[in-house]
């Protein structure tokens, strides 16, 4: 197995290198302030081809195409509208992706088969060295195998996909920990279909409106469809301040538990990740998840947080993972 070239703390060669490798239609792993990226030249489809095939991704699922600054949406969105024009004005760069009209030559693997187009300028020094240096819009979704939670360091990305791509670049962790915003910009409303970091409050979406599932058409985001990541162990969550509690009663009924809370772990409890506050738990939450799973306990109790703020994406994502994980036996 051939091993890619880990190129650490990014300098002019190593970004030359990274970017060589997208435009000669190559496969390039890179960090972003979300999560990192899996990256090719988005309007070459047999390059984009291989991501769905590494990553093990429907093919309906579209990816988001990453551009170095927002003036450059004209590449691939034939309409940049009122709305999305304020709402790159005021958040981008930055963790907001947003849907429109794609143009005709965006090939319809990066789009999963629709007519529009997602959008991201990513706000982290070493994407858009990468992004400004090829000098291509490159479609990128989290470098993770499907199935597997979004990785937030470059080990991450080397655990799940190491030896299958070109070159994986590594920027440290990234500083948000959860997946962009995702938003239908083309009418003159925003439609959140993905929470993340930009929140419902930012944008002024009142919960419950303007949610992926009455979004019109063809915008609902195909990739909340998907069963996201099971993991190994049970997930429980728990009400703030109960966590060590509930950590206890499983710990006393024989079971081996993880902890992911803003307390310490009582004795005989993994302490996989601590956090202050809801940001602080979004940047470990998938790292701890991966960490639970290598500590091999049957059981992990994530402390809720208030689903407020980037507190909703996090719940999100511990929702879906919850759903997917295996029942205690
Ligand atoms: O923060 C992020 O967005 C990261 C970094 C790498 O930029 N990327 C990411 O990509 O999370 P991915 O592929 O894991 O998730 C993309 C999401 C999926 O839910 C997908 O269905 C949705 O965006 N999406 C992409 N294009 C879309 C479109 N044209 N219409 C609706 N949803 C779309
Ligand atoms: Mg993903």
């Amino acid at each position: 197995m051939s091993i890619e070239p880990l190129v650490r703390d990014p300098d002019e060669h190593g970004i030359a290198l990274a970017a060589a490798t997208l435009r000669d239609g190559r496969l390039v792993a890179f960090p972003t302030e979300t999560v990192y990226g899996l990256g090719a030249d988005a309007l070459d489809a047999t390059a984009v081809a291989g991501i769905f095939a590494i990553k093990g991704r429907p093919p309906d699922n579209p990816l988001i195409v990453h551009l170095a600054d927002a003036s450059e949406f004209g590449l691939v969105v034939a309409q940049v509208t009122p709305l999305a024009r304020q709402l790159a004005d005021r958040y981008l760069p930055g963790p907001l992706t947003l849907v429109l009209d794609a143009r005709p030559h965006v090939p319809r693997i990066t789009t999963g088969g629709l007519t529009t187009v997602a959008v991201r300028v990513p706000d982290h020094p070493v994407a858009t060295a990468l992004l400004e240096r090829t000098a291509r819009p490159v479609a990128a979704p989290s470098a993770n195998r499907s199935g597997r939670p979004s990785p937030t360091t470059a080990q991450h990305v080397v655990d799940d996909l190491g030896g299958l791509l070109d070159v994986i670049v590594d920027g440290g962790a990234c500083p948000i920990g959860v997946e962009s915003t995702v938003v239908d910009a083309r009418g003159s409303r925003p439609i959140v279909l993905r929470e993340g970091s930009v929140t419902r409050e930012h944008l002024g979406v009142a919960a419950g409106e303007g949610t992926g599932a009455e979004a019109r058409g063809s915008a609902a985001s195909p990739g909340t469809r998907y069963a996201h990541y099971a993991p190994s162990c049970r997930l429980a969550l728990a009400v703030a301040g109960t966590a060590a509690e509930q950590a206890v009663q499983l710990r006393d009924a024989g079971h081996r538990v993880g902890l992911v809370s803003s307390v310490s772990a009582p004795p005989g409890i993994v302490e996989v990740a601590r956090f202050d506050d809801a940001a602080g738990l979004a940047k470990q939450l998938y790292s701890a998840l991966r960490a639970a799973e290598a500590a091999a306990v049957d059981v992990l109790v994530v402390e809720e947080v208030v689903p407020a703020g980037v507190g909703r994406a996090v719940m999100d994502r511990l929702r879906r993972a919850a759903d997917g994980a295996v029942p205690l036996a």
